[in-house]
């Protein structure tokens, strides 16, 4: 558990702060004896108890959600935006998660987002550090894309992604990183990134006349999406977490 946590809460506190409710809907749901530790009912939703270890406080039957810090990945469709809401009032990343964890404080974020026509991984986390080190330009943290376009692959895309000098529109000053196109097909391909600017993958290839068709992230560091649906999500485990921090 991350330091400064303290040993005791109280129960109103952490089911609001899980997001079951206000502190009062949480006192209530408490008081009407539908929220036990260790078997037995509670009836103070203001007497601190410990923080419960999984699977030992259960709300209305069922297992309390996780505790922070919570990491998952999602394997997200195409159509729903990165973001807490849409401005233009489509579904977002968070109506594929429980309607809780949107609730949740401290608040479960991003680290990285896909583009709303994109697939694949998603990192979340509630987890500050994590995502610091998950997202911070400094780390290089390698993303791995599977790409189609609509045109052949010229050839040299290889060679001009892997350069260190392509720049983008309206970023003439900043050249791209170094990235590492495999060419998996006649218009398809793998690019590895280790920097994430806007619509990157799109604007590289746009940079040399292409189009880009469909965009899915496979991994990031080292942690793979693997067989994880579309749509659907999974926590995380330590070891897991760990991968993701992993630069190759
Ligand atoms: N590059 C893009 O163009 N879009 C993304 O979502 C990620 C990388």
């Amino acid at each position: 558990m991350a330091g400064g946590v303290k040993p005791t809460i109280r129960p109103e506190r952490l089911l609001a702060n899980l997001g079951y409710g206000s502190r009062k809907e949480a006192a209530r749901l408490i008081r009407s004896g539908a929220v036990c530790l260790g078997g037995q009912p509670l009836t103070d939703p203001a007497k601190p108890i410990p923080r419960p270890a999984p699977g030992e406080m259960m709300v209305n039957g069922e297992p309390l959600d996780p505790l922070p810090p919570l990491t998952l990945i999602l394997h997200k469709p195409a159509g729903y935006v990165c973001s807490h809401r849409d401005p233009e009032g489509g579904p977002d990343i968070f109506d594929l998660l429980p309607p809780r964890f949107r609730l949740r404080d401290p608040r479960i974020s991003m680290a990285g987002r896909l583009d709303k026509e994109s697939t694949g991984m998603v990192v979340l986390t509630d987890d500050g550090q994590l995502l610091h080190r998950v997202t911070s330009p400094r780390r290089h943290l390698p993303k791995l894309y599977l790409v189609e376009v609509d045109r052949p692959l010229r050839g040299d895309e290889v060679e001009i992604f892997a350069s260190g000098t392509l720049v983008l529109r309206g970023e003439e000053d900043k050249p791209l990183k170094p990235a590492e196109l495999r060419p998996t097909g006649e218009r398809s391909a793998t690019v590895e990134l280790r920097e994430g600017r806007y619509h990157q993958v799109r604007r590289m290839f746009a940079a040399l006349g292409n189009h880009v068709t469909k965009l899915h992230r496979q991994s990031i560091g080292a942690l793979d999406l693997g067989s994880l649906e579309e749509g659907q999500w999974r926590l995380l485990e330590d070891a897991e977490r760990a991968l993701l921090d992993t630069e190759s």
